[in-house]
């Protein structure tokens, strides 16, 4: 065994104690609309999930987060929800969700499901009392409903705009269901961070929070091992809902604050919005705590908190509050090694600071397919949320590949936690030539199309190659279009070929836990620090009982030797030389490509 390299090269000091199943899990994220349909109507489903779980045990994941299936509109694919606690009968029954918690038990596999806190559908039961009890009364304090400014009350409270484009208020009057309904001349306003079917909830009322207690212990006691929770970062508002957009430009332009201080922006978070990361969040989360310690089997908390700095972030994963929170600033770097090394280094020292996991992810239902953003040569045009449309700069679909196993590799290797979306495994693209009329995120229809959305990435994943919507579904139904060239990413095509990504996944899935990298610690290997187009970190294990392996990320475009002493145990290149574990030195690993070595 090796010296630990000099302190000041260590990225990450692993504490050996700390082994709780959430700080080291690989959890791969079940969009349940796209991953399997039993019944054959075009949309996935529960008994479709459960049917292909033993996918998942065979990739060797420690759990899965599945996105939300609660009863609903389906205004925004189920985050706007009608019931949390009964099943929308587009995904089956509650029965159907019992039967997918204890196969998945049986198979080893955890379960975290989705928790939406921040608003609800306006089809909940809460929201239609709210509209007919009018003003003033205690079913509209649940929500943000406010009188309106200027003459008549006819302009918004104030000037936040919705994530998802338009404004964040609707006037009661004003909605569809307005005529003829007791709300008909009603002048209140409601606001909406998302689409105007997604009100925001009042955070500040306690039959509020006394509700989510409930529906936690409920889905608690259904034997679930965690929840991924929605918009983490945005519950709680700045008190008195203060303007914004004048602020903007300052914020992302400027260092000073011209004006002094009565010109701060307003809110506990300068750099973001009042609606956004507010203190009072985290008394939630500490209190969610107390709930799920309650529960044996170390139940958790996963923050979906898009929060700039990185400090504000581990906040949310001090030791009192939740497990996890994504690592959305390793998602958006570019590729470029001293970027993502930068932003590694920092994630670490954040985290560690908090004794908290750091949580790596790479794609989800909101961004680009990593297989397609990273297949840009100059960087993707648009922010990943943004979506590509046909009309767009397509991806280079072989650099994508070859980045999105470089890329994934290397998130695998790094100690903490790590994410797969549906279809990673398969270095799946993005349908980046859907036609508007199959678009169904709200996005791009409140930006009249000039965000093309987030549908790209949902589409139905390939099972069997050659089979009407690839083995989706029975009947060849899929509720958005798949691309015509699918076959070659199909599960049935990669399953068994020991080039393809997912074989790579599984390898790496079983090396991980071999030399338990993610119970690691991390230090720069000396000889490629600082090189460019370079990153290399020596994992190694704290209780110096296994081997050290070696991550290579070459992002630059001129291949790079390994150096001497180590071995590769496996590559992200699909040419044979780095794909060697042959032991021999000068081994030489081409641009794009992640490595793992041993030494020896
Ligand atoms: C984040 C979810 O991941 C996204 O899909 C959803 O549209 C918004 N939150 C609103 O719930």
């Amino acid at each position: 065994m090796s010296p630990l390299p000099d302190a000041d090269q260590h990225l990450h000091l692993q504490a050996p104690e700390q082994t709780e199943w959430w700080r080291h899990a690989v959890i791969y994220q079940i969009y349940p609309r796209s991953f399997a349909d039993a019944d054959g109507d075009g949309m996935g489903d529960l008994p479709g999930i459960t049917s292909r779980l033993d996918h998942l045990a065979e990739l060797g994941v420690d759990a899965v987060w599945i996105s939300p299936f609660y009863r609903s509109p389906q205004k925004d694919a189920g985050y706007d929800v009608a019931d949390y606690r009964d099943i929308d009968p587009l995904f089956g029954t509650l029965e159907d969700a019992d039967a997918l918690i204890a196969e998945a038990h049986r198979l080893g596999i955890r379960v975290v499901v989705d928790l939406v806190p921040n608003h609800t559908s306006d089809q909940h039961g809460w929201f239609r009392a709210a509209l007919a009890a009018g003003p003033g009364s205690p079913e509209r304090d649940r929500y943000m409903f406010r009188e309106g400014k200027g003459p008549g009350g006819d302009q918004p409270p104030n000037d936040w705009e919705s994530i998802f484009g338009g404004a964040a208020w609707t006037r009661v009057r004003e909605r569809e269901d307005a005529p003829g309904s007791a709300w008909a001349e009603d002048g209140q306003w409601y606001l909406h961070l998302f689409d105007t079917s997604q009100p925001d909830l009042n955070w500040e009322n306690p039959e509020v929070r006394g509700e989510f207690d409930s529906i936690l212990r409920f889905w608690l006691d259904r034997g679930v091992d965690g929840f991924r929770v929605d918009v983490a970062h945005g519950m709680v508002k700045a008190e008195g809902l203060p303007d914004w957009s004048g602020h903007v430009e300052m914020v992302a332009g400027t260092e000073e604050t011209p004006g002094g201080d009565a010109a701060r922006p307003p809110g506990d978070n300068p750099g973001m919005p009042p609606y956004f990361d507010q203190d009072g969040v985290h008394e939630i989360y500490r209190h969610w705590r107390t709930i799920l310690d309650e529960y044996e089997g170390q139940r958790i908390l996963v923050a979906e908190a898009w929060v700039d700095p990185l400090e504000r972030l581990a906040r949310y994963v001090r030791s009192d509050e939740m497990h996890q929170a994504f690592n959305f600033a390793f998602l958006t770097q570019p590729w470029e090694a001293s970027a993502l090394r930068a932003t590694i280094a920092e994630s670490y020292a954040v985290n560690d600071s908090v004794d908290a996991p750091t949580t790596w992810v790479l794609s989800n239902h909101d961004v680009v397919r990593h297989a397609s953003r990273l297949g840009f040569a100059e960087g993707a045009a648009s922010g990943p949320n943004k979506g590509i449309g046909p009309q767009d700069p397509q991806p280079d679909r072989e650099l994508g590949l070859r980045r999105a196993r470089a890329a994934s590799l290397l998130m695998l290797g790094l100690p903490g936690s790590a994410y797969l979306y549906q279809g990673d495994e398969l270095a799946l693209p993005e349908h980046t030539t859907l036609p508007a009329e199959s678009r169904e995120d709200p996005t791009f229809h409140r930006t009249g199309g000039e965000e093309r959305g987030r549908d790209g990435c949902r589409v139905p994943i390939p099972w069997e190659a050659g089979t009407p919507a690839y083995g989706f579904s029975p009947t060849g139904e899929s509720w958005l279009p798949q691309p015509d060239d699918w076959d070659a990413y199909a599960v049935s095509s990669q399953r068994g070929d020991a080039g393809s990504t997912l074989e790579l996944h599984r390898q790496a899935l079983r090396l991980r836990r071999e030399y338990g990298l993610g119970t690691a610690s991390l230090a720069d290997e000396p000889q490629l620090a600082g090189a460019g187009g370079v990153l290399a970190l020596v994992s190694s294990d704290p209780a110096g009982e296994r081997p050290d392996v070696l991550l290579l990320t070459i992002t630059g475009t001129e291949p790079v030797e390994l150096p001497a002493g180590w071995s590769v145990v496996l590559s992200s290149a699909a040419d044979a030389a780095a794909g060697s574990s042959s032991g021999t030195d000068g081994v030489v690993v081409p641009a794009d490509t992640t490595v793992w070595a041993v030494r020896g």
